[in-house]
Order: C-alpha cells, then structure tokens, then sequence
C-alpha cells in the first residue's frame, strides 16, 4: 500500500476532501494508496479533530518549539518518514520548506496555491488578485521545486472575480474549485506514478 501523508495548518478542507474522494474512489484498491497521516504545526488546527474521527493517525509538530527551519524541518522529515509515504500533501500547510525538505521528497511533494500561477505566489492572494483588476482568479496544484509556489503544474481552476468580490467571497469560490482538482491531480498522479 501507498502512504499519502497530508500537511495542514488550519481549517483542513482541502485534506478532508481528498480524504473523501480517497474513500469514494476506493484509492486503496484502485490505486493501492491510502492517506496514512496527518501531519499539522498547529495544535489547534481544525482539520485535525476531521482527521481523527476518520481514524487517520494525527500529529502536531509546533514549529514555535524548535530553535530554527532546519530544525524543524528536520523533526518533520522524521515525523513524515514514520509513514514511509509514496506521496507528500501540502494543504494548507502555511510554513515555508528548506531546501533540503524540498530535496528529500522531490518528485513525491505537492501543493495547492490559491491563485493562477505564476501569477500571484506568496500570500493574499485573493485581495492582490481584486487589487489587480483581474477579471478571473483560481487555484494551481503543482509539483513543489526550491522556489516558492514554482514548479510543474499539474492542474489549474479558473473562476471569474465578480465586481463586488471581497476577498472573502472570492476565497470560497476558489476553495470549492480546490476541493475539485487537488482529489483529481493527486489521483491522476498515483495513476501515473504506480
Ligand atoms: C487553501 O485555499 C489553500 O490553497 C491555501 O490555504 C487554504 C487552506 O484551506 N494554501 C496556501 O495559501 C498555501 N500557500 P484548507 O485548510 O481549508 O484546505
């Protein structure tokens, strides 16, 4: 069985849809992989209370705990290694990977942005993507290089920005787009990759 180990620092939704699509798909017999862990730097991250009653094993590593990146960084690699996974998951994971955690899982990491890219890495996306005028916004899944929100994209959802968006309002139109295409390039990359 392939482990799929999922990192999270908040609400979880992007996890919890992936673990669902991961049960309606039958992934374990379909594609031999299964999400084994969830993995969060915050205690208080919701997605976790999710994780647990579907009987997924959870753990807290607080990055405030340790003395710098690689530290943590360090700690984490263990934490994640602990599952042997096939396939790493940043969802929502809002800390920024040294290198050598970039390196260690190249071609087996991925992430969801909440824009277009490369139009927008970094943070707030949504409030720079109304600031700009841009008449459409979206999500990007893509395979995690050393640079930031860089790397081969693998799945993108395009919604409009409408004229009285919010950054709110916009969000959760990109989020439902998320919870759409992260479960579907995740599977198409199992597919590809047995
Ligand atoms: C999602 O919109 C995801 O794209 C974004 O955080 C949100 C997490 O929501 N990720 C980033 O901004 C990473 N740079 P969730 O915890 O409900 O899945």
């Amino acid at each position: 069985m392939r482990n799929i180990v999922i990192l999270i620092s908040g609400g979880g939704s992007n996890m919890a849809a992936i673990v669902w699509t991961a049960a309606r798909e039958d992934w374990k017999t379909r594609l031999n992989a299964q999400v084994s862990a969830v993995i969060s730097n915050k205690a208080d991250a919701k997605g976790l209370v999710f994780a647990q009653g579907e009987g997924i094993d959870t753990a807290v590593l607080d990055h405030k705990a340790y003395p710098d990146r690689e530290a943590f960084d360090a700690a984490l690699m263990q934490a994640i290694d602990a599952h042997a996974p096939a396939l790493v998951v940043l969802a929502g994971f809002m800390r920024i990977l040294t290198p050598g955690f970039v390196d260690h899982y190249a071609g087996r990491l991925l992430n969801i942005h909440p824009s277009l890219l490369p139009a927008f890495p970094g943070l707030h996306t949504h409030r720079r993507a109304i600031e700009a005028g841009c008449k459409f916004a979206g999500a990007t899944v893509h395979q995690v290089t050393a640079e930031l929100d860089h790397g081969p994209i693998l799945a993108q959802a395009v919604v409009p920005v409408l004229p009285d968006d919010d950054e709110d309002a916009l969000a959760a139109r990109v989020l439902t787009q998320e919870h759409l295409i992260y479960p579907r390039a995740i599977a198409q990359f199992l597919n590809a990759t047995r």
